[in-house]
This record gives structure tokens, sequence and C-alpha cells, in this order.
């Protein structure tokens, strides 16, 4: 089993039992990302029982898409992604990573790139051949994106929190490469 330290880490297809933890992860990495980016108002309003509604609809649904959560064995949540049909229609990418995020004490250990190899493969699985990310422009999370050997693009405006914010998309013709970490979890790369 993955190890950072210590503790050991799975990582494993989410259950409807883990929305709530996938909520605590996602509110909490906003806050902790986006200070900076985003208005401070905005990410203080942020509620962890919206997003695990949003968490336990997503999971409720019978076609949905790949959803994995890493923690340790009866431990709370660290990290989760999400993937599905890419949602605005475009011909040349056909699979779409929704969201992908690790609590920032767990980060840069091979988790990330776990969790982005377990969405890719639950992609493949159902029939998706190409990915598309998006991310905010100035997320440093661009750097994980470009080391996963995707290519920008496109870029958007999106709007958050009441400002209009730039985003691009990295983009993946193909999946195999991703369906393999770079490292171990919990190796760091020599600097
Ligand atoms: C982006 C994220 C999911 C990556 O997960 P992770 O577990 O930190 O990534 P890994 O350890 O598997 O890979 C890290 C490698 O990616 C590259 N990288 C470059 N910039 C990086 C960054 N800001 N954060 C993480 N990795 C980065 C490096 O090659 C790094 O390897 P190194 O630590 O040996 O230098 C995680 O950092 C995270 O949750 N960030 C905040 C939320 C976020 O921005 N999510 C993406 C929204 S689209």
């Amino acid at each position: 089993m993955p190890r950072i330290g210590s503790a050991s880490f799975g990582v494993h297809a989410a259950t409807r039992a883990d929305a709530a933890g996938i909520a605590r992860v996602h509110v909490d990495t906003w806050r902790t990302t986006y200070r900076g980016l985003v208005r401070r108002s905005f990410l203080d309003s942020l509620s962890y029982e919206q997003r695990e509604r949003q968490w336990r609809t997503a999971l409720d649904r019978p076609d949905g898409g790949p959803i994995v959560i890493a923690r340790e064995p009866g431990a709370p949540v660290v990290g989760f992604a999400a993937g599905g049909p890419e949602r605005s229609g475009r011909r040349d990418y056909d699979g779409e990573l929704y969201a992908l995020y690790v609590l920032e004490p767990y980060q840069r250990h091979g988790l990330g790139s776990a969790l982005l190899a377990a969405v890719v493969e639950g992609l493949r699985a159902r029939g998706h051949d190409r990915l598309l990310a998006w991310v905010l422009n100035d997320n440093p999370a661009v750097g994980f994106y470009l080391g996963r050997g995707g290519l920008r693009v496109d870029e958007r405006s999106v709007p958050v929190g009441g400002e209009v914010l730039r985003e691009v998309a990295f983009g993946w013709s193909e999946l195999a490469p991703l369906l393999r970490p770079p490292r171990a979890i919990g190796s760091r790369r020599a600097r």
C-alpha cells in the first residue's frame, strides 16, 4: 500500500458514504489554493453542507463518471478526483477531469498523480480515450499538469465568486502515459 512517512494510503472508488469527506477536502483545498486568486468573501462563503449535497448527488448517479478518493484505512479522505464526458461538446477531447484536490499537507507526495491515474482508468473503462482539464491560469497546479504531459490547448474566461477569471485547458490526446504515475506515492524527487 502506498506510504507517506509512516502512513499507508489507498486510492479507491468513492461511495455515497464518502460525500462528506470529499466535501471537506474540496472546501479546505479551495481555501488554501485560491487565497489571493479568488475573492476572500467567496472562499469564506463556501459550505461543507452544500458541497456534500453536490457530491452525494454525483455519487448517486448510476451512470456517473469515476469518482475516486485517497485515504488511510479507516481515516478521513485526504484527496479526491472526478471525471466524466467532456462538458462543452468538443470533438477533439471526449473525456474531462472535473476535479482533482489533495489537502495541502499531503501534496507533492504522489497522491495527485495516483488519483489522476485512477480517474483516467475509469474514463478508459467508459470508452474515453482523450482528456481535457480546465485550470485557473494563475493556479500553481498548472505545473502539475505540464509535468504530466498536458498541452495547453485552449483558454476561456469564467465567473468565479463575482469576478471574471481566466482558465487554461490542458489536453492529452492519449491516456496511456497518465496511467503510469511518475513515481511511487510518498517518494519525493531529488531536487
Ligand atoms: C495539483 C494537485 C492535485 C497535485 O497533487 P500532488 O499530490 O501534489 O501531486 P504529485 O505529488 O502527484 O505530483 C507533484 C509533481 O507535479 C509537479 N508540480 C509542479 N507544480 C506543482 C504544484 N504547484 N503542485 C503540485 N505539483 C506540482 C512537480 O513535478 C511535482 O513533483 P515534485 O514535487 O517532485 O516537484 C495538488 O497539488 C492540489 O490539490 N493542489 C491544490 C488544488 C488544485 O489546484 N487542484 C487542481 C484544480 S484544477
